[in-house]
C-alpha cells in the first residue's frame, strides 16, 4: 500500500511541470519543495524550486543568499556527488518577499512618472505592506514569469507560510476581486473629487464597495484611495490579464498540487473541506506528504502505557550502564526518567499513526499520502534532501 504510494507520488512528480506544495506553516514545505526539485534533477530534468524563506543552513547548501531573486544553479559536482551522474541541473530561486509590490508596480507601470505617484502614494504604501495574499500573489506571479521563460521543465513552488493551505489559492482570486473594473471605475470616474467620509455615506453598493476593499486589503484609513486608483487606473488593465493567466497556469493539467503536512495538524480534520475547495478552483489535490511522522519503536518488552512497567524493564541495564560509565546517579530515577519519555514517544506514535489514516481515509479515492519519519536531525544540506527520497518515493535507483 505504502510503496504503492509512494511509486504514484513518483509518477505525479515526473508527470507534471509545475508542482506546488501547499500546506500551513512549519510543517516542512520549504524542505519538500527543495527534495522535490532535487529528485527533478537527479531524473535528468532542468528543475527549479521557488523557495520562500528557507533556513539558513539550506538557503546556503542551495547557493541562494538572504537578499535578492535571482535564479542561482547548484552546482554540477555537487548534483554529480549524489550518486548516478545526470544531465539533469537543480536550481533555486528565492522569492524576494520585501519590495515585491514596487517591484511589480515599477514593472507595469507605464511610464516612471505613473510609477513614482503610486509609489509614493499613502495608501498604496499602507496596502502593500497589509494586503493580505501579497506574498501568495508574487509566487504566483513569479511562478508566470519562470514559466515563460522556458528555461525549467520542472517548477517546484514552495509557498509562503499561511495558516491554512487553501489560502495559496486563493491568493490571485482576491487579488482580482480587488481589481474589479466595476470597483475601480467608481473610483477612477472623472470628476469624481467627493471625500471619502461623503462617499461612505451615499449609498449601500459604495458601502459595499468599502467593506470589500477593506476585507481585502484590511486598510482602514482610505484616504488616498482615489489618487491610487487613478493613478493605477492603467495598470489595472494588465493586471487583470496577467492574473488570469498565472491563474490559468495553476489550473493547467500539467501543474500538480501536493500538500504537505504534519500528523499533529487540525488541518488533518478538515481533508474533506480542503479536497472540495481545490476542486472547485479546479486545482485538484494530487499528493499528500505526512511529514514527521513519529514512529512507534518495536522491541519494547513491557506494557509501554505504564511508565513504572517500563522502568522496571529497563532499570538493571540502566544501572549497569551508570556503573560502566562511572555517573554518579540514581538508576531508579533515570529509568524512570527515560521510560516516561519512551511512553510519551509511543503515544505519540500511536496518535500520528492514528489520526494519519483518519486522514487517508478522507482523501478522494487515488490520492496518494506518504509519510516522512520525524528524523532525528535537521535537513540542511543536498545529501540530507536526497535521502528523503527513499520515503517520497520508494527504491531510489
Ligand atoms: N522529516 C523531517 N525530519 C526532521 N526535520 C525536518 C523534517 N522535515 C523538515 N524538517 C526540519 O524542520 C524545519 C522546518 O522545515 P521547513 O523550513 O521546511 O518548514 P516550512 O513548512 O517551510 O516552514 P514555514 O512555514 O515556516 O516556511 C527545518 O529545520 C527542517 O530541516
Ligand atoms: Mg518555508
Amino acid at each position: 500500500m505504502s510503496a504503492q504510494a509512494r511509486s504514484r507520488l513518483a509518477e505525479i512528480v515526473d508527470g507534471h511541470r509545475i508542482v506546488v506544495c501547499a500546506g500551513s506553516g512549519g510543517v516542512g514545505k520549504t524542505t519538500t519543495a527543495a527534495t522535490l526539485a532535487l529528485w527533478g534533477a537527479l531524473r535528468g530534468r532542468r528543475a527549479i524550486v521557488l523557495t520562500i524563506d528557507p533556513a539558513r543552513r539550506l538557503a546556503d547548501s542551495l547557493g541562494v543568499g538572504p537578499i535578492g531573486n535571482t535564479p542561482c544553479q547548484v552546482e554540477p559536482e555537487a548534483l554529480g556527488s549524489l550518486g548516478a551522474p545526470t544531465s539533469g541541473t537543480l536550481t533555486a530561486m528565492m522569492l524576494d518577499q520585501k519590495g515585491s509590490w514596487d517591484e511589480l508596480v515599477s514593472r507595469h507601470a507605464p511610464s516612471e512618472d505613473v510609477r513614482d505617484n503610486i509609489l509614493a502614494n499613502t495608501f498604496y504604501r499602507q496596502l502593500s505592506q497589509s494586503f493580505a495574499g501579497s506574498q501568495e500573489y508574487m509566487a504566483v506571479e513569479q511562478l508566470g514569469e519562470l514559466d515563460a521563460c522556458g528555461r525549467y521543465d520542472l517548477i517546484i513552488v514552495d509557498t509562503p507560510p499561511t495558516q491554512h493551505a487553501i489560502d495559496f489559492l486563493e491568493a490571485p482570486d482576491r487579488l482580482l476581486a480587488f481589481l474589479d473594473k466595476k470597483i475601480v471605475r467608481w473610483f477612477v470616474r472623472p470628476g469624481f473629487t467627493a471625500g471619502w467620509s461623503t462617499l461612505q455615506t451615499m449609498n449601500k453598493t459604495v458601502g459595499f464597495l468599502l467593506r470589500k476593499i477593506e476585507d481585502a486589503t484590511g486598510v482602514v484609513a482610505l484616504g488616498q484611495v482615489t489618487d491610487f486608483f487613478g493613478s493605477m487606473g492603467e495598470l489595472f488593465d494588465g493586471f487583470e490579464e496577467r492574473v488570469e493567466r498565472v491563474t490559468a497556469l495553476l489550473r493547467d493539467p500539467t501543474t500538480a498540487f501536493v500538500l504537505v503536512a504534519g500528523p499533529g495538524e487540525q488541518v488533518l480534520g478538515q481533508v474533506d473541506y480542503l479536497a472540495s475547495q481545490m476542486a472547485e478552483r479546479q486545482m485538484p489535490l494530487k499528493g499528500v506528504i505526512m511529514n514527521r511522522v513519529h514512529e512507534l519503536l518495536s522491541g519494547v518488552e513491557a506494557d509501554e502505557r505504564s511508565t513504572e512497567g517500563v522502568a522496571a524493564a529497563i532499570a538493571s541495564p540502566v544501572r549497569r550502564a551508570l556503573e560502566a560509565a562511572e555517573v554518579d546517579a540514581s538508576p531508579q530515577e533515570v529509568a524512570t526518567q527515560l521510560a516516561a519519555n519512551l511512553v510519551a514517544w509511543q503515544a505519540r506514535a500511536r496518535g500520528d499513526a492514528l489520526r494519519t489514516e483518519i486522514f487517508r481515509g478522507g482523501l478522494p479515492p487515488g490520492v496518494p499520502l506518504v509519510q516522512v519519519p520525524d528524523l532525528p536531525s535537521d535537513i540542511h544540506d543536498l545529501a540530507g534532501l536526497a535521502s528523503l527520497h527513499g520515503f517520497l518515493f520508494g527504491a531510489v535507483d
